[in-house]
């Protein structure tokens, strides 16, 4: 199915959902990076809660993917992207309305960390990060808006939402950090414009700026995870073990009897999905460790 051919689908399909029990009753969400960690999480919640969902990550996580989609049931599919590449989340989106019939919830929650000092992140790194972080969130939001502005067209009384899984790291800045921190301050970035632009057709355009996810992989992966990652880096002075990094990392918050789980960041993508007169928003999960004027 081309674009041209996915707009004119979602017109005619635009009051024509499943319905279900629930919060997201009726609602076709996409979840990128959700064959693991927040992503995956997400996903469960936004099923739970009556979405459709598509499990949007990449070819080589197929397997994990797929498995998910067939955990939750028949209203979820894989479908393979990398958000990095225009053609591939062009073809995301297209296939989604082709298998579901439109799009109400764009979850741009695909992302990479790679920690290190200044001096030591080569460009190459550099611009892997951003690539998927920021052009990635560019490419999903500008997609998903293609969709939802013509299904406005068709229905003037509806809503829909792009939300951008970003971090607290995308509202105060992170040391040793420094390639992961600029590019989810580019997300807000393109959250509050994209917010301003899209308002008028009632898409509205949020991040979520979650707290460490310590269980997840990004975290936890014994080879690539960030507490092995900050060890090495040196950011925690003084630690010589992954559970000194942990123990630096559960006492920065107010609440630290734990870190972020998915469970929480899906409720503030309800608040997103149920909220007619907010957009623009970075909205943080943090147990207390960011605190907005
Ligand atoms: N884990 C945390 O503590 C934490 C905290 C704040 C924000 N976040 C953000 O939450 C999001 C998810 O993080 P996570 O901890 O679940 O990470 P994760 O590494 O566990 O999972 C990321 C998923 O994204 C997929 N992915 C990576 N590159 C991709 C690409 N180019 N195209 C499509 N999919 C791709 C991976 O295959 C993986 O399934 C990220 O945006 C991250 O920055 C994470």
């Amino acid at each position: 199915m081309t674009l041209e051919q996915a707009k004119e689908a979602a017109r005619q399909n635009v009051n024509n959902r499943i319905k279900t029990e629930g919060r997201l009753s009726g609602k076709i969400a996409i979840v990128t990076g959700s064959a693991q960690g927040f992503g995956l999480g997400i996903a469960r919640e936004m099923y739970k809660n009556g979405a459709s969902v598509v499990i949007a990550d990449l070819p080589a996580q197929r397997e994990a993917a797929e498995g998910v989609a067939a955990e939750l049931g028949e209203r979820a599919v894989f479908i393979p992207v990398d958000v990095s590449d225009e053609a591939s989340v062009k073809n995301l989106v297209c296939d989604t309305v082709e298998r579901f019939g439109g799009l109400d919830i764009m979850v741009s929650n695909a992302g990479v960390a790679k920690a290190g000092s200044v001096c030591d992140m080569d460009l190459k790194t550099f611009e892997f990060i951003a690539k998927i972080n920021y052009t990635g969130y560019f490419l999903c939001a500008k997609y998903a808006a293609e969709i939802m502005l013509a299904e406005f067209e068709a229905d003037k009384t509806r809503y829909s939402d792009i939300i951008q899984i970003n971090s607290k790291s995308g509202i105060i800045g992170s040391k040793n950090n420094s390639g992961y921190s600029g590019s989810k301050f580019g997300g807000i970035g393109l959250t509050q414009s994209l917010a301003l632009e899209l308002a008028p057709y009632q898409i509205k355009v949020n991040s979520i700026c979650p707290g460490n996810f310590y269980d997840g992989p990004m975290w936890s992966d014994p080879e690539k995870g960030l507490f092995v990652q900050y060890l090495k880096a040196g950011k925690v002075p003084g630690a010589v073990t992954v559970e000194d990094v942990k123990k630096f990392y559960l006492a920065k918050q107010p609440m630290n009897t734990r870190g972020c789980f998915p469970a929480d960041v899906a409720k503030a993508i309800f608040y997103c999905v149920e909220q007619e007169f907010e957009t623009g928003q970075a909205i943080p999960v943090t147990g207390g460790q960011v605190m907005l004027a």
